[in-house]
């Protein structure tokens, strides 16, 4: 099966331009390929731009055990609408992804269920060694170095030493420090009580993210462990990322990006995240280290809870907001508004992702790379609805924005998942496969 797009502006590795590009079953076949190159299907378009898919490093589908929130497939009718091509879920469900069978158990689940390209992390649990060690068939480790939604929590040094010293596998981790969070819910308690959602951010502040966040980088320093800090919320971290070996990357999430404690009036539990949320200082320090590329990787921490779970008082209102359908759009809006190009968000959003996880084929439009593809119109203009979200869980805390600039077609191995305002729920994605051998973001290719 062939498939051409015609006449689409290309953002190619290297430069932005209309550009045919040539499909054969799942791949890339040429770019600009002869005039008179036949196709099962010409796909125009005109007046569109073509990306490579979105790669989210960072989502939580809650399946297994915790499916009346998300499951593989919504979750991935979610990312197909969104021009999302391929996901990286996080091991906090129920049971944990934290063994190789557990891991090999959701791989499985995911190749009946998922319309996108999927890949799960481990997780790490201070006991499980020999399972980090011996796990492949995933992007890397996941560390909760301070404790989330879910079981999971790492916190001890002797148990951090030993994962970051005896495993190879590039880690991630949550970044908060448990004492500091512990410390400071403690403060508030014995001084009045919770108030309000907005206690959430003094609970985990400023200061619980840095200390984690250095703690991190210390280790993976030390042990010279390849290592990704998950979700950076603060401008105080930012100084924490200069990293000249190539050792140390980063990422940051919209709502890092466009919240602020100034929200939690009108949004309150909506926007309660792990990390929290801080202020607007650090969301324009956050956005300019995206700009400037000091922090690599824009990803959404898709937590999805319903809206009668989110709808219990502070502090029993669960941590996490739903994201993957509308990431990808927010940051289109921010190119129409001339806060950042197309080229920054698609380094950040597909090309960085692919490269600091090792991901095969995948991130660029490229000769002999997956046909991921996601067509955008940046000139259409959507408002986002509650109603309209494929998330199971229904909701989205940017209800009610208008943003400029799309998705409109996603494209997974070849096949066309998203179109028409429509997605394609009988289709299926396939395991991305990750090479570690490729040395990681800074990596010569
Ligand atoms: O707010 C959050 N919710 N942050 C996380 O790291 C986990 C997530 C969840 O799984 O609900």
């Amino acid at each position: 099966m062939r498939t051409l797009i015609r006449n689409a502006v290309c953002v190619l590795p290297n430069e932005t331009r209309p550009a045919s590009v040539l499909i054969e079953d799942s791949q890339i076949l040429a770019i600009d390929p002869s005039a008179n190159t036949a196709a099962d299907e010409v796909i125009d378009a005109s007046g569109l731009h073509l990306i490579p898919g979105v790669i989210d490093d960072q989502v939580h589908f809650r399946d297994p055990g915790l499916t009346h929130k998300e499951d593989l497939h919504t979750g991935s009718l979610a990312c197909a609408k969104g021009g999302v091509t391929t996901f990286l879920e996080m091991p906090n469900t129920n049971p944990t992804t934290t063994s190789v069978a557990a891991l090999h158990d959701k791989l499985a689940l995911a190749s009946g269920k998922s319309v996108v390209n999927y890949g799960f992390y481990i997780g790490a649990t201070g006991e499980n060694l020999a399972e980090l060690q011996a796990a492949q068939r995933t992007p890397g480790i996941k560390i909760f170095i301070g404790s989330s939604t879910g079981t999971l929590l790492v916190d001890e040094q002797a148990a951090l030493e030993r994962i970051f010293a005896e495993t190879t596998l590039p880690i991630c981790a949550h970044c908060e420090d448990e004492s500091t969070v512990r410390a400071n819910r403690q403060r508030i308690e014995e001084s009045g009580g919770f108030t309000s959602h907005l206690d959430h951010s003094s609970v985990r502040d400023h200061a619980a993210a840095r200390i984690a966040t250095a703690r991190a980088i210390d280790l993976a320093k030390r042990h010279q462990h390849r290592f990704h800090v998950l979700h950076v919320s603060t401008a105080d971290e930012l100084e924490l990322l200069v990293e000249p070996e190539g050792l140390i990357t980063a990422e940051v999430c919209p709502h890092h990006l466009f919240f602020n404690i100034n929200d939690y009036e009108r949004l309150g539990s909506l926007i309660q995240m792990n990390p929290s949320i801080k202020t607007k200082a650090d969301n324009d320090a956050l956005f300019a280290a995206f700009v400037s590329g000091r922090i690599q990787v824009i990803a959404t921490d898709h937590a999805p809870h319903t809206l009668e779970e989110k709808d219990q008082p502070y502090p029993n209102s669960p941590s996490g907001l739903p994201a993957v359908e509308n990431s990808l759009a927010l940051l289109l809006d921010q190119v129409n508004r001339g806060n950042c190009t197309l080229e920054r968000v698609v380094a950040a959003m597909c090309d960085a992702p692919a490269r600091v996880w090792d991901i095969v084929g995948k991130g660029r439009i490229e000769e002999g790379f997956d046909a991921d593809l996601t067509l955008i119109d940046l000139n259409l203009t959507q408002t986002i609805r509650n109603e309209d979200q494929l998330t199971k869980c229904g909701w989205s805390p940017w209800h009610g924005v208008t943003l400029k600039g799309w998705p409109i077609r996603t494209i997974v191995m070849g096949q066309t998942v998203f179109a028409d305002g429509k997605v394609r729920a009988d289709q299926h994605g396939d395991e991305a496969r990750f090479d570690h051998a490729r040395g990681g973001y800074w990596a010569v290719e």
